[in-house]
């Protein structure tokens, strides 16, 4: 029955390197085709996509923007790659001057990446230069990606232990997710105290995503931003996950003030892209590229990431999905409250917009829950430090009529848990 993606597992197993995949998950899945919000896998079973490929398919895959652009890409002979940061292609123009006009009036300047970790990189290499400094405060639970340079700033050990002697963690300070804003004066104190590397930034997830769509307490990510005003400490808001519509709002930086804004997963509208935005006087800290930039990538702002990724952010603004993520969000919220609260091994129910998260009592039970969803023909990833919970994060324009199915299928297969 499995045929297909049986021998294809095998060959992953023979030549790809062991951490790279979750070649043990039974039933396998191998992705094939997917159209909107439905996947096909290689033995012709369809899914129904709760998780967007980690949030990125905000308009779902292969969209009708995404056919016209690629299309219209082979049909005019327009350029795939160009010299990023040496000659630059039209794409990353107009794809920087309309996010930067879709974005808070006071981040005016940016820079592009293909992975989140990068942006995340070139945040961190903008505080440094901007602040002089070399201290950073994260948070608790916090995922800024897995590169070597920024592993210290993202929470989970088991990430980084192999790593330890290379990491700056010295140069960090974890705190608790939420805590009480005198911890977080007193640790930007500490570390700008006589004699002390000098705090440079405090870099926060306004929800946290992979730690299990944790939402700080009311008012706190305000009283972050006015804190670290007040001590002079730039704020980068980590919204590669959060951003671009997914938690009803096209970011949190319209609503509280920060630095330095990093966005990712959705931008390039399902190819590798990524920008990293922050004040002027912030960014033109960075020398000028006098033909050789000091921070780049041979990638870095692709032209072809960059026209989906313009055409996608014209659609997001166009159809309004961020107005859709709020509602709908708010009605699978409630969906999910009426049909699994209060069912053996729910904890919580919670999310903003479409990011919502299902926390169950046993750590390693949202991988288990995964994996049944699978069997049933729905994707959701586990999530949670502990893999004790479930995030559906879907495309923003997931049709009702899926969602219908996939809620009688998260309580059906609750109760084989
Ligand atoms: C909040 C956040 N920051 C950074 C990253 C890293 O992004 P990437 O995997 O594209 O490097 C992720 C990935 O999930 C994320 O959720």
């Amino acid at each position: 029955m499995e045929q297909n993606q049986v021998h294809l597992m095998d060959l992953l197993r023979r030549w790809e390197c062991r951490d790279a995949s979750y070649t043990q998950a039974v039933p396998p899945l191998v992705f094939e085709r997917a159209l909107g919000s439905k996947v096909w896998d290689a033995d012709g079973r369809v899914y129904i996509d709760m998780c967007a490929g980690f949030g990125v398919l905000s308009l779902g895959h292969n969209s009708a923007v995404q056919t016209k652009v690629f299309q219209a890409t082979t049909e005019a002979c327009l350029v795939v790659h160009a010299m990023g940061d040496v000659y630059p292609s039209r794409d990353k123009i107009e794809l920087l001057a309309l996010l930067g006009s879709m974005l808070p009036s006071y981040l005016e300047k940016g820079s592009l990446a293909l992975s989140g970790g990068q942006a995340i990189e070139l945040a961190v290499k903008t505080a440094q230069i901007a602040s002089r400094k070399r201290g950073f405060i994260s948070f608790e639970g916090s995922y800024h990606g897995l590169d070597l340079g920024i592993l210290p700033l993202t929470s989970r050990k088991d990430f980084k232990e192999p790593f330890q002697p290379w990491l700056a963690d010295h140069y960090v300070r974890e705190l608790a997710f939420g805590c009480p804003l005198a911890i977080i004066e007193a640790a930007i104190e500490k570390q700008n105290a006589p004699g002390s590397y000098g705090c440079a930034a405090v870099i926060v997830e306004p929800i946290q995503g992979r730690a299990g769509i944790r939402i700080p307490p009311e008012g706190w990510l305000q009283g972050l931003s006015d804190l670290c005003k007040k001590h002079k400490v730039l704020l980068i808001f980590d919204e590669i996950f959060t951003g671009l519509g997914r938690c009803g709002q096209l970011t949190f930086a319209e609503h509280v003030d920060c630095d330095i804004l990093c966005l990712g997963k959705a931008l390039g509208g399902g190819l590798p892209l990524s920008a990293c935005f922050a004040r002027k006087e912030v960014m033109d800290c960075w020398p000028l590229n006098q033909g050789e930039a000091i921070h780049t990538g041979t990638f870095f702002g692709h032209p072809l990431s960059c026209r989906l990724g313009k055409a996608t952010l014209q659609t997001i603004m166009k159809d309004e999905l961020a107005a859709r993520a709020k509602i709908f969000g708010n009605q699978m919220l409630e969906d999910l409250r009426q049909t699994l609260e209060g069912l053996p091994f729910v904890v919580d129910i919670r999310g903003q917009g479409m990011m919502l998260g299902i926390e169950l009592r046993v750590d390693g039970m949202g991988a288990r829950w995964m994996d049944i969803l699978r069997a049933h023909g729905v994707i959701a990833l586990a999530n949670g430090m502990y893999g004790q919970g479930i995030a559906l994060t879907p495309a923003l324009n997931l049709p009702v009529a899926e969602w219908a199915e996939v809620l009688s299928t998260l309580k059906m297969t609750l109760q084989q848990l």
